[in-house]
């Protein structure tokens, strides 16, 4: 992500590494590898056990935190005696098991995905990370963003975060939080506000369009992007650019066994209302080629009729017009129809395979 202004040269970047939870024997401790061994994985009594005694003992908290933060494992690694992998996978695991998940190596940021919701990301924290230096708080994902925006401000300098990992370690959700982040500081008023507003709203909509199921990651990015966030001088966002790039096209007509298409196809199907649905001619996800050749309709944890509504108001607030909003849903639909259209050779032309194909090409 680039922030500042619009001349490329200058930039001063940030980098956010992210794991994919415990590797230890090369085996994911927690999560999703098969065939990981239970000794490996402490038992819940013995996760409660070091989560009790990090809670309790005074020197796990912060030095400067006034007693209400934990602090286990060395927060900055460039601190450990020995920097090996071994060490710097011990650290970023003992600060796992109480619930830390961001560690720094030196200007690095390590994050861990913990698949559940942490308690650390309130309005307590927006105030609590705003202006401080980054050794007067626990290692945060807005401890950096906030030092990128003040670089930004004092400096007068482009900013970028390089956000790397594997397949579902979390550099959406990261990438995110950064945003969400400069929105809440960054000040200004109900102009403002609108262009803040299309800024978040982007993502929900390239999601819908550019996300999908895979078997490593339920709200997989399927797509690049490269987000910019113009500044004035004051501070505050006065603009931004997308440039999307290399979309995994042929997840539209074939998908793995456990993956889905794209989305938007779910949302339109699950969410339109009878009106729409009449209109676009749609009926059941397993009627259609290009959802029903992985035999997975649902992912745990979406709801796609409350994401269709997201993305509808999504659409809405970048200022799409009811009319063009209906028109991409029409495409929408219409892929799906195509989908269903298969050919077959006969003499030295293709022709449709049977009626019902021969009735959706009319
Ligand atoms: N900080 C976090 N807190 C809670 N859940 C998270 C966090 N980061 C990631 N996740 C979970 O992991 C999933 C995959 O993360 P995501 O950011 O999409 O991965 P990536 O973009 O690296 O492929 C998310 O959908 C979410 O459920
Ligand atoms: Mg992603």
């Amino acid at each position: 992500m680039v922030f500042g202004g619009r001349s490329p040269e200058n930039i001063h970047f940030h980098d956010l590494h992210i794991c994919d939870t415990w590797v230890q024997n090369n085996q994911l401790l927690h999560g999703k590898s098969e065939g990981t061994d239970p000794s490996d994985v402490p038992s819940v009594a013995s996760q409660k056990d070091m989560k009790q005694q990090a809670f309790w003992n005074p020197s796990n908290y912060h030095w400067q935190s006034k007693g209400n933060v934990k602090a286990s494992g060395v927060e900055d690694m460039v601190l450990l005696p020995k920097i090996q992998e071994a060490s710097i996978v011990e650290n970023l695991k003992k600060r796992y098991m109480d619930d830390l998940i961001f560690t720094y190596i030196g200007p690095v940021l390590i994050s861990v995905n913990p698949f559940k919701q942490m308690p650390y990301f309130t309005e307590k924290e927006i105030d609590m990370y705003q202006g401080a230096a980054s050794y007067e708080n626990p290692p945060h994902i807005y401890a950096l963003t906030d030092n990128m925006y003040r670089n930004m401000l004092i400096d007068q300098e482009n900013q970028c975060v390089i956000i790397s990992g594997e397949s579902g370690a979390g550099k959406t959700v990261c990438a995110k939080f950064i945003m969400n982040y400069l929105a809440k500081v960054s000040g200004g008023g109900p102009s403002v506000q609108k262009i803040k507003d299309v800024i978040l709203e982007s993502n929900p909509l390239l999601e819908a369009f550019g996300n999908a199921k895979t078997v490593r990651n339920n709200n997989s990015s399927r797509f690049g992007k490269y987000v910019e966030i113009q500044f004035t001088k004051g501070g505050q966002p006065d603009g931004g650019k997308i440039s999307n790039f290399l979309l995994e096209k042929s997840r539209v007509v074939s998908q793995n066994p456990s993956e889905r298409n794209f989305h938007v196809f779910y949302q339109l199907i699950m969410g339109a209302t009878s009106e729409e649905k009449g209109e676009f001619g749609l009926t059941e996800p397993s009627y259609y080629y290009y959802l029903n050749q992985s035999g997975t309709y649902s992912v745990d944890g979406t709801d796609d009729v409350k994401d269709y509504e997201e993305t509808r108001r999504a659409m809405e607030v970048i200022g799409i017009s009811d009319y063009d909003q209906v028109s991409v849903l029409q495409i929408v639909a219409g892929v799906l129809h195509l989908g269903n259209i298969s050919f077959v050779e006969q003499g030295n032309y293709a022709v449709p395979n049977d009626d019902e194909c021969m009735y959706l090409i009319q």
